[in-house]
């Protein structure tokens, strides 16, 4: 189920049968907002919280904490913590802190204490994003569904001073901004969710259509076999290879519509399955890769979102989507493929296959002359390894775009560290027999020489590389996070979208 969205009046907070009430610190104790209308709320609460009482109750006012305050006739408060000088995550954690403490409540009101540190808009936004990202549940194949969520999140905007028309206005723009970004996100995270075998190559292609069809200026292509033959994608027809599951390639295009408008291009890694093909995964190595189209679906996901909230940039989403199996005819370790821009490309190791179906990708962006390229891809186990679960590595070759994704990776609470292109690793993808090795040393900056094989791909134009192998996946249900896919970047890719 998914939980509704409304701005409301302070009048009506007796009627939810949750309140969640932001507040922040001083030196004194703990603050609840000007504003706050506490009569209607039926109960005392004075402004200055009892800083050593709260604390008893095992509450700070941390950011993120959390302490609820139950009454037999009253809706159940919520405090949520420090949101005294909060930036845009504050706000999201807040709104996802908020909607857990909420329970099993029917409606969860929110108090905006306005104004804020940042724009009023983004305060809303980020708060629905918060909630409605925590409010999400998987929902795969359950015959008993996981626990409820409210239906329904309320925003009360507070002001000491009074509320004027624009603070509303502001809410209304923010709020409907968040419940587009967490819709797409969550499509993004059901299509991760989904099993491998309720999602293969033209069941996501299908997902996509469904998707992206009706949304506003966006137009969307399938290529299937015969076409991806005479569009010569050698990398992605060369993975398929071992699969009975035919590939496929998605494009959509958000056009617009006005000239001179800036064209971004995203491409996203569409493993469907990765077993590691002949080069077969472990058991441990292979349980969770049916996430590994997380890039095809946040790319995707990100164009939607873009296109709902009316960019001013043209975007085109690629997605080549393909299983790597290692069925009769896989591509065996040694055999050569050609990609789409002519490269050779000796396969020494079937499950580096993400790099070959990017190759196409890739190319087929650069053909497109954008003004940047980006792709975002599960692609190396060892960026968990360098970067941990909660920070995804990028490269590129243009300092200003990844200058740009870093910001915005920033504010939306997606941190992307940079990792450096050494040159002198390209040697380490000399092949004896062809243009190109698909894989490197052992062991040996396995995600850098992953981006100098991209980068070849990618012609001259601006290009980024994310890669989320390490934190497209959450281990457990934490803030806004759920367990499972996170959709990582994608948020990220939105701001950016929108900032051109
Ligand atoms: N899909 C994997 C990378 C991955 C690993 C994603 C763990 C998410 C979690 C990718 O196709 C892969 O297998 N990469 C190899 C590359 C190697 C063979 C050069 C890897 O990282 O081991
Ligand atoms: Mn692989
Ligand atoms: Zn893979």
């Amino acid at each position: 189920m998914t939980t509704n969205v409304r701005i409301g009046e302070a009048a009506e907070l007796p009627q939810s049968s949750a309140v969640a009430v932001p507040v922040a610190t001083d030196e004194q104790g703990l603050l609840v907002p000007q504003g706050l209308p506490a009569e209607v709320l039926g109960r005392t609460i004075p402004s200055q919280l009892d800083g050593a009482w709260a604390e008893e109750q095992g509450f700070e006012g941390k950011a993120g904490q959390t302490l609820v305050l139950r009454a037999l006739d009253q809706p159940s408060l919520v405090l949520v913590g420090e949101v005294g000088d909060a930036d845009e995550e504050v706000w999201r954690r807040a709104g996802a802190a908020a909607l857990r403490a909420a329970g099993r409540a029917r409606a969860l009101a929110m108090l905006l204490p306005l104004p804020s540190t940042i724009a009023t808009e983004d305060v809303a936004r980020a708060v629905v994003e918060g909630a409605l990202l925590a409010a999400y549940r998987a929902n795969v194949a359950k015959t008993k569904p996981d626990g409820s969520v409210p239906e329904e999140v309320v925003l009360v905007p507070v002001a000491f001073e009074g509320l004027r028309d624009e603070d509303r206005a502001a809410v209304a723009t923010g709020a409907r901004h968040g419940e587009v970004v967490s819709g797409a996100v969550r499509w993004a995270r059901d299509m991760v969710n989904r099993p491998a075998d309720r999602l293969t190559p033209r069941l996501f292609a299908r997902e996509a259509l469904r998707r992206l069809e009706h949304d506003p200026s966006v137009t969307v292509e399938i290529w299937r076999d015969a076409e991806l033959e005479a569009e010569r994608c050698g990398g992605l027809l060369g993975v398929a290879r071992g699969s009975l599951e035919p590939p496929r390639l998605v494009r959509a295009t958000y056009d617009p519509g006005t000239e001179g408008a800036p064209h971004v291009v995203l491409v996203g890694k569409g493993i469907t399955f990765d077993s590691g093909g002949l080069n077969l995964k472990s058991f441990e190595g292979m349980t969770t890769m049916k996430t590994d189209m997380t890039g095809a679906a946040v790319v995707l996901g990100a164009l939607s979102a873009a296109a709902r909230l009316g960019a001013r940039a043209k975007v085109t989403a690629v997605a080549p989507l393909t299983e790597n199996l290692p069925g009769h005819r896989a591509m065996k370790p040694g055999d050569v493929l050609t990609a789409r821009d002519g490269t050779t490309i000796e396969v020494l190791n079937t499950d580096a296959e993400g790099r070959l179906v990017l190759a196409d990708g890739l190319s087929l962006a650069a053909e497109l002359e954008p003004d940047a390229i980006v792709d975002v891809a599960t692609l190396t186990g060892a960026v968990r390894v360098a970067l941990g679960p909660d920070v995804a590595a990028v490269m590129g070759t243009d300092e200003a775009l990844v200058q740009t994704l870093r910001d915005h990776g920033e504010r939306a609470g997606e941190p992307l560290w940079e990792l450096p292109l050494i040159e002198k690793y390209e040697s380490h993808l000399e092949s004896e027999v062809a243009d190109v090795k698909n894989i490197g040393k052992p062991g040996s900056a396995g995600t850098i020489v992953a981006g100098l094989f991209l980068r070849r791909f990618a012609g001259d134009r601006p290009w980024a590389h994310l890669d989320i192998a390490g934190t497209g996946r959450a281990e457990s249900d934490e803030g806004y996070l759920t367990k499972g896919a996170t959709a990582f970047s994608l948020r990220t890719l939105v701001a950016y979208l929108l900032s051109r």
